[in-house]
């Protein structure tokens, strides 16, 4: 597929006078089945499945101007931030053959998160497939086309950061080649959102901010140990059964698998840190007490509320629409006292990217 995309690429000569500028903003996702291990080349050891937000969102210009070579400015809420800069470099360089165009320009790099920077939010994700989709709009004017290819643009998210091919759909996608979804591929993300049941098309994700300090283990380096995690194998099965069930229950809007397959699929992420070696632990006492609730919540009220995990302390509260109300009364009451300054994000299923003016 690579190949395809080379091919295709800008490869000519830039007007003397192109510039201009471009703005994208693109979201964060969560997973219901998780992406955790991954093999040679950015690509995962099995399908993960995610929704797409609405709140939590980069957004991200570029401006452009010809220039003789490739030239990048970044600034991250108006200050330059050399760390991402960096990152930034590091990723279009490696992947020139995909952007050869960017050798004849000087981008001017400005972003910002909807979502504070310090919540803890992983901000790869929606950071990246932004900052891909610009520079694929750029693309797009030189080659004079009317629109940015998604697909495209899912793939070259992934090679940023994993995960962040999942952003640039609508409301779902899902990431590695399955027998159990035509079009799947380990490359980019494929969205299915037209086959989602009516319950899902409005769901609630409130993330629960339980700690806002920085990760003391990257995920790139949690990915890395699933390479000697003794029990790898089985989890790349069960998590392949759990995407051919969580595909099948977003089709049927069947919520007590729902919860059974999002509460499993979490605590399995988090289990295998914690039998990694060295073994590592990113939950927090908090998040324990947030989850027990959560629990004892749904067995007195018959809500079919859940929770899922990042790889982080956070909790993601997953629930219906039609009872947002009620469930937002408990976070509020009986679980904003075990959030960071009692902070929480009032987050749902989204629309996935979007140009802006
Ligand atoms: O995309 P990465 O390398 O940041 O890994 C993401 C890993 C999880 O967020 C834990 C799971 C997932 O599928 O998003």
């Amino acid at each position: 597929m690579k190949q395809t995309w080379i091919n295709e690429a800008f490869n000519g000569e830039l007007p003397e006078d192109f510039h201009g500028g471009v703005k994208w903003q693109s979201p964060s996702n969560i997973a219901l089945v998780k992406y955790w291990g991954k093999k040679e080349g950015q690509l995962p050891q099995n399908p993960s499945v995610s929704f797409t937000l609405q709140n939590c969102r980069t957004e991200t210009s570029v401006f452009f101007e010809k220039s003789d070579r490739f030239g990048l400015t970044f600034r991250f809420d108006g200050k330059p931030n050399e760390a991402f800069q960096q990152k930034i470099e590091r990723f279009l360089m490696d992947h020139l053959d995909c952007l050869p165009f960017l050798n004849q320009l000087d981008l001017h790099i400005q972003s910002h998160n909807t979502f504070p920077h310090s919540s803890g939010i992983a901000s790869s994700a929606s950071s990246m497939s932004a900052l891909v989709l610009c520079l694929l709009d750029i693309e797009r004017m030189a080659k004079g086309q009317d629109k940015v290819d998604l697909t495209k643009a899912s793939f070259l998210a992934r090679l940023a950061s994993g995960s962040a091919c999942r952003s640039v759909f609508p409301k779902v996608a899902l990431w590695g080649a399955t027998e159990d979804l035509k079009g799947s591929s380990d490359e980019y993300a494929v969205t299915f959102y037209d086959e989602l049941a009516p319950v899902f098309q409005s769901y609630h994700d409130s993330i629960l901010i339980v700690s806002d300090a920085q990760k003391e283990v990257s995920s790139r380096a949690g990915h890395a140990l699933m390479d000697v995690n003794p029990y790898a194998a089985s989890r790349y099965a069960v998590a392949r059964n759990d995407t051919k069930e969580i595909l099948d229950v977003l089709h049927t809007g069947d919520l007590e698998r729902f919860v059974q397959i999002t509460e499993s699929e979490a605590m399995q992420l988090h289990a295998l840190m914690m039998c990694s070696k060295p073994s590592f632990t990113l939950i927090q006492p908090n998040t324990l007490r947030i989850i027990q609730n959560i629990r004892e919540f749904r067995m007195e009220t018959d809500i079919p509320v859940s929770f899922t995990l990042d790889a982080g302390p956070n909790v993601h509260v997953l629930y219906p629409d039609q009872d947002a109300e009620i469930v937002e009364r408990f976070i509020m009451d009986e679980l904003e006292r075990y959030c960071h300054g009692g902070h929480w994000i009032a987050d749902q299923i989204g629309m996935g990217p979007s140009q802006m003016n």
